[in-house]
């Protein structure tokens, strides 16, 4: 099998593809109230023939999985028979998605008959008026039952993403909704550190992981836990006797640029090599101008070029991207 390398060293076999920028939930620490939805034009989007030839060409390169996000991927058009020519890539050794889960409930079963395995799911709070204070017009109930739905349907791991906000979510009961939810289902959920992508809310809304393990530490004994099936930069505890785990993903107090695996592509077709960087590459232009395979081979050449060492090397005055234009 082929392997990619960036001029760090780093071994590059993880691409996060953003299949729309578009989404049904408005989270205040991702995008504006009014969304975005206004800027880019039908065609300045890549097609899902374009993504699975990029990412046909990515696999013969060295990218062995592949994740899929938004915006939120549920809501793009066609998105399952995209899944099911995406899973039948035959050297695509992991294929997954993260999802904010309003549409899961209806999606799920689906989702397993096209071949997905495994799925990431956004809820931030318990809490039923905290869940739409952070995500403006979210229904939690509608992603609970879509979280249900997810186990019963078969998928494993299911991981469970909640970004912290100072003030909003980061009291005791928000953490012992968590902290239970691990003791009834195999489920991991993930404690994010907010990074300071929107405009309206600072640096001071982030809450470290440091933080967050005190809290967590009054429902019961964390100890170390092995990593569930992925690739991402969470590390994970367990409390004694839970089937589930508890992981943090501590992007702005412990960062993890040493290990990063991985490069996005952007749904209007730009390659980006960190997430803390405003440089991108350009993919849709080259791929529909010249021939896929050279294009595709050429672009991650310049990529594992461009990578960045750390975030203190990626050029970052102002984010040019919201979270949801880049995927997460
Ligand atoms: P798996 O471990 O393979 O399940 O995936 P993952 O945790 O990487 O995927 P997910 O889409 O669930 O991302 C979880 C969180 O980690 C999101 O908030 C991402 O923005 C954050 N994250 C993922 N990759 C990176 C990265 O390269 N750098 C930083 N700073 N944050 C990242
Ligand atoms: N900081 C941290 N995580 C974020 N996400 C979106 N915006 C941010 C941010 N500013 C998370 C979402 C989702 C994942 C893809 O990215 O909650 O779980
Ligand atoms: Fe949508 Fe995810 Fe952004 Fe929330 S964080 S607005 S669910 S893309």
């Amino acid at each position: 099998m082929p392997e990619l390398f960036d001029n760090h060293n780093r071994r590059i076999d993880y691409l996060r593809v953003s299949i729309t920028d578009k989404c049904n939930l408005r989270c205040v620490y991702c995008m504006p109230e009014e969304g975005l939805e206004h800027l880019k034009k039908h065609e300045d989007i890549l097609t899902y023939e374009e993504i699975k030839l990029f990412v046909y060409h990515a696999v013969k390169q060295g990218i062995s999985k592949v994740r899929l996000t938004g915006g939120e991927p549920l809501i793009r058009k066609d998105i399952l028979d995209f899944l099911k020519n995406l899973s039948n890539l035959p050297e695509l050794y992991d294929m997954s998605l993260t999802t904010n889960g309003v549409l899961l409930a209806d999606f799920a079963e689906d989702l397993q008959k096209v071949g997905l395995r495994r799925i990431n799911i956004s809820i931030d709070s318990f809490d039923p008026e905290k869940f739409k204070r952070i995500t403006r017009v979210g229904d939690l109930n509608k992603v609970l039952i879509g979280l249900r739905r997810a186990f019963e349907v078969g998928f494993d791991p299911v991981k469970l993403n909640a970004v912290i906000l100072k003030g909003i979510n980061d009291d005791l009961k928000d953490f012992e909704g968590f902290a239970k939810l691990t003791f009834e289902y195999p489920v991991h959920v993930r404690f994010i550190e907010y990074m300071p992508f929107s405009k309206e809310m600072g640096l001071e809304m982030c809450v470290p992981c440091s933080e967050m393990l005190k809290k967590l530490n009054k429902f019961g004994s964390l100890e170390e836990a092995d990593s569930p099936r992925g690739s991402g930069p969470a590390r994970y505890m367990k409390f004694k006797g839970a089937l589930g785990t508890i992981g943090f993903i501590s992007p702005m107090s412990n960062h993890f640029c040493p290990e990063c695996n991985r490069l996005r592509l952007t749904a209007d077709g730009k390659l980006k090599t960190c997430l803390f960087s405003n440089d991108e590459i350009d993919v849709i232009g080259p791929m529909r101008d010249n021939h896929p395979k050279e294009a595709v081979e050429e672009v991650l050449k310049e990529a594992l070029k461009m990578k960045p060492k750390d975030h203190s090397t990626a050029k970052r005055n102002h984010f040019v991207r919201t979270m949801s234009q880049i995927g997460g």
